[in-house]
């Protein structure tokens, strides 16, 4: 009471004329404000002003505390908005709308029924007031990052941080008061729940309509649905005049004072975190947060750069090469970097118990799916990349290993006899007959040069140096498979069976090829050697072949956990939208691997769920690849034998049209729509505007309703946003339009905007 006295006193003494404050109170239709002159209403105190204030080469419109020497803006109107020229006008206009207007254009700010009257309160309220006086909108229900005393933050409703302190516009963090009754703080754009989490009032459960309050002593507290007092987040009673409550842009929310008497600043009275590293996704990717002086820094990961260096939250980027993970004499191209007393979020995909660091660290080395490990305590956390919300504290034991390029990694190949092997790089329907003359050519020049040794059926194709697959007999195969007992799957290529080699030890897929062109050894052995080096954590390996008589077969290794399809299309088997953004990049990466970083570019011509299996540990390896052209035979006969499964096919397959690499990029986009939506991309079970999967996501995009694509789950809005972007960029009719899949991956990865994709032309030409 006797604060609320002195503050009165105060506010007297600091406002001059009480008659002119309340005229200046009333606002009636048909007054205006511009930003040159006459720039803003006052409340009666004088203390708050509604209006424009100056900001980045231009003017916002919003609500700044004008009674003390430092300007301080409370609320700003269409934050996001570019600011307005000293040209632009507000007027409260004779129909009583309040409009913004900018060079012919006009911009509601409050969408509410017309209002008679408008009002600048003492308490920082603007409001719109209809004929009886009733408030019909105020700018305390719309809250940009402050809280001021008397306005409350209900359930369901957040502040969100300014970008900086000269930008106005949506920063990267938001304070939500949750419908549960717990107050938390997350990155924006990320799902509400507990990974994203950096502060939580700890109040869950207390009924779904407590709502945050501010009094006018500096009392931070939580109210449940029928007023009772459920937290005190500050203790208030401190005798200051002004107080406001904001989310910095730092991600910190923080309770400010001032006294007016004084000419002094704000200060802080209390803060939510003291760790100016806390806000989670203050750094990107890859990139970790440190103290300097109570200054956060960002640093990257050891041997990774920013991808934009003034931009932290750009994160950060690999500057060495990725390359295979194990050379031929299964030693490792990598070493282990180490970061002491680091924290990161726990996305391991497997979990050892160690008892050394060292073991750790070993551990990581030799799992080709591991990137990086945290070790804690005797338990080794294994991880793929990219890491995230990285901080470093003294207090904290972690030790995380990152796999990097070893310095002496030399591009194996440099000496490649084989390299006038058949390097087809664009494949025409038409000009197949050429191709096949020029591949004759090559076969029987190098016959001639090298005296082409006929290669015994038993022994191995030195395919290259080091890269030696074993041949088999037919009868070998049969025992290896126990006479093709078990069946595991069946595609256009031919059928799959599980079998076993080296005793028992390693279990194989062997496939028993079907309608293979390549009658004659020399022509199947060729393919054999592209795909034999073939090195790639995220294709299926090809471990040997046989070739006896009229029988073709490949043999694979075994991945334990089925193909995509099986994931995406068995209800309860889906995986969560973490694992599926992961296998979205994962298949990227091989299908960029085969077009741009293998000796031959290998072009896959039927990418799709099913041609995509799991390994152990889940990860996503693409099988398939390099039977094109084994099986091509078919293509230049009829149209009804087309590699490339109905649905996953580019239009120019139908069109006779050169069929490059952009046509995995198309089946690709089929695939990652796929994944993103866990369904088939045909579907009639579902209502018409569904069935279609190109047309309904179009659709949800134009629309601006992504969330229908993945149902009630949580997901990453941005992500989400990113990844259907990126899918109808693929599926584009023109082959010249769509990205490469370098460009693709970046784009997944967030690296590169993505343009708005234009409307796919024609949906269903491809079928
Ligand atoms: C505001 O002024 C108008 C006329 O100027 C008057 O009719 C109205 O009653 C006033 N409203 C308040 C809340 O004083
Ligand atoms: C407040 O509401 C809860 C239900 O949400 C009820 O159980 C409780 O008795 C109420 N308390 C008071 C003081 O009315
Ligand atoms: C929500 O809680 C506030 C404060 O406790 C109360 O004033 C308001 O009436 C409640 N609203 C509903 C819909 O229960
Ligand atoms: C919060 O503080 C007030 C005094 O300001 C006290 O009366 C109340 O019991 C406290 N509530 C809780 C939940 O601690
Ligand atoms: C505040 O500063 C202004 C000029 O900057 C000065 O005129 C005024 O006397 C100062 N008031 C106090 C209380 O220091
Ligand atoms: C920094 O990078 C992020 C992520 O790439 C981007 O969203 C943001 O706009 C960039 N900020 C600036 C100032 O360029």
């Amino acid at each position: 009471m006797a604060s609320t006295t002195l503050l009165f006193l105060l506010l007297s003494a600091f406002c001059v004329a009480a008659a002119a404050q309340q005229r200046g109170s009333n606002i009636s239709r048909g007054s205006s404000l511009t930003p040159t002159s006459n720039s803003f209403w006052l409340s009666p105190n004088r203390l708050y002003a509604f209006g424009f204030y100056k900001q980045r080469d231009g003017y916002y419109l919003g609500i700044f505390v004008d009674g003390i020497p430092q300007k301080t803006v409370v609320w700003t109107a269409n934050r996001d908005d570019s600011p307005v020229p000293s040209t632009a006008a507000l007027h409260f206009t004779s129909e009583g709308r309040l409009r913004l207007q900018t060079q012919g254009q006009q911009k509601e700010i409050a969408n509410s029924a017309s209002a008679s009257s408008a009002s600048m309160l003492n308490s920082g309220n603007f409001v719109l007031y209809n004929s009886d006086g009733d408030i019909v909108w105020q700018s305390f229900d719309l809250p940009t990052d402050t809280l001021l005393p008397g306005q409350r933050l209900s359930a369901g409703k957040e502040l969100i941080c300014s970008m900086s302190e000269t930008n106005p516009s949506t920063g990267l963090f938001r304070l939500k008061m949750q419908n549960d009754g717990n107050l938390v703080q997350y990155p924006v754009e990320t799902p509400d729940t507990a990974t994203y989490a950096y502060y939580a009032s700890g109040t869950d459960g207390k009924g779904d309509n407590v709502t945050l309050n501010l009094d006018d002593e500096g009392h931070l507290y939580l109210l449940n649905t029928n007023g009772s007092n459920i937290k005190n987040i500050t203790d208030g009673g401190y005798n200051k005049n002004l107080y406001r409550l904001r989310i910095d842009p730092d991600g910190i929310f923080r309770l400010y004072s001032h006294d007016l008497g004084q000419n002094g600043s704000w200060s802080i009275l209390w803060s939510s975190s003291a760790n100016k590293c806390a806000p989670k996704g203050l750094c990107g990717l890859n990139a970790f947060c440190v103290l300097l002086d109570d200054r956060p820094v960002c640093n990257c990961l050891p041997e990774f750069n920013f991808v934009v260096a003034s931009n932290w939250s750009s994160g950060c980027i690999r500057n060495f090469e990725e390359d295979i993970c194990k050379s031929k004499d299964g030693s490792t191209k990598y070493t282990m970097s180490t970061l002491d007393n680091t924290w990161w979020e726990d996305a391991s995909y497997s979990t050892l118990s160690l008892p050394t660091q060292e073991d750790c660290e070993q551990a990581c080395l030799e799992d080709c799916n591991c990137e990086a490990a945290l070790f804690e305590d005797g338990s080794c956390k294994k991880q793929r990349l990219p890491l995230r919300f990285g901080r470093r504290s003294l207090s904290n034991s972690n030790i995380l290993f990152v796999k990097v390029g070893s310095t002496e990694v030399s591009r194996q190949g440099s000496k490649k006899e084989l390299r006038t092997d058949i390097l087809v790089i664009s494949i025409s329907l038409a000009s197949f007959a050429l191709i096949i003359l020029a591949i004759s050519g090559v076969l029987i020049h190098r016959k001639n040069l090298w005296a082409y040794k006929k290669i015994s059926e038993t022994g191995n194709v030195g395919l290259t140096e080091g890269v030696a697959l074993r041949s088999f007999t037919y009868m070998e195969l049969e025992k290896v498979t126990n006479g093709f007992k078990e069946e595991i799957g069946k595609g256009a290529s031919g059928t799959v069976y599980k079998g076993a080699i080296s005793n028992g030890q390693r279990i194989v897929a062997v496939k028993k090829l079907e309608k293979v062109f390549a009658e004659g050894q020399r022509e199947f052995q060729n393919e054999l050697k592209v795909i034999g080096r073939t090195h790639h954590r995220n294709l299926v390996r090809l471990l040997g072949y046989c070739l006896d008589g009229p029988n073709r077969l490949l043999v694979y290794e075994y991945m334990s956990n089925g193909s995509l399809a099986d994931l995406l299309f068995t209800a309860g088997k889906q995986p969560c939208w973490i694992e599926r953004m992961g296998i979205a990049l994962n298949v990227a990466r091989g299908i960029l691997y085969l077009h741009e970083e293998c000796e031959t570019q290998i072009i896959h011509c039927d990418i799709k769920p099913q041609n995509i299996l799991m390994d152990e540990y889940r990860c996503a390896k693409i099988s398939d690849f390099g039977l094109a052209k084994l099986l091509m035979h078919d293509q230049t006969n009829t149209f009804t034998g087309i590699r490339g499964t109905r649905g996953y096919v580019a239009p120019e397959w139908h069109r006779k049209l050169p069929v490059t690499v952009k046509a995995d990029v198309y089946s690709y986009g089929i695939v990652l729509l796929e994944t993103i939506c866990c369904r088939k991309n045909v579907d009639w079970s579902l209502p018409e505007e569904e069935a279609i999967l190109e047309e309904w996501v179009y659709h949800c995009f134009e629309a601006g309703e992504l969330g229908k694509l993945v149902g009630d789950e949580e997901v990453d809005k941005r992500q989400l946003e990113r990844m259907v972007k990126v899918g109808l960029w693929c599926i584009l009719d023109e082959p010249s339009l769509r990205p490469s899949m370098k460009k693709v991956l970046l784009m997944l990865e967030g690296t590169v905007d993505i343009p708005v994709p234009p409307s796919p032309v024609s949906f269903l030409s491809a079928i």
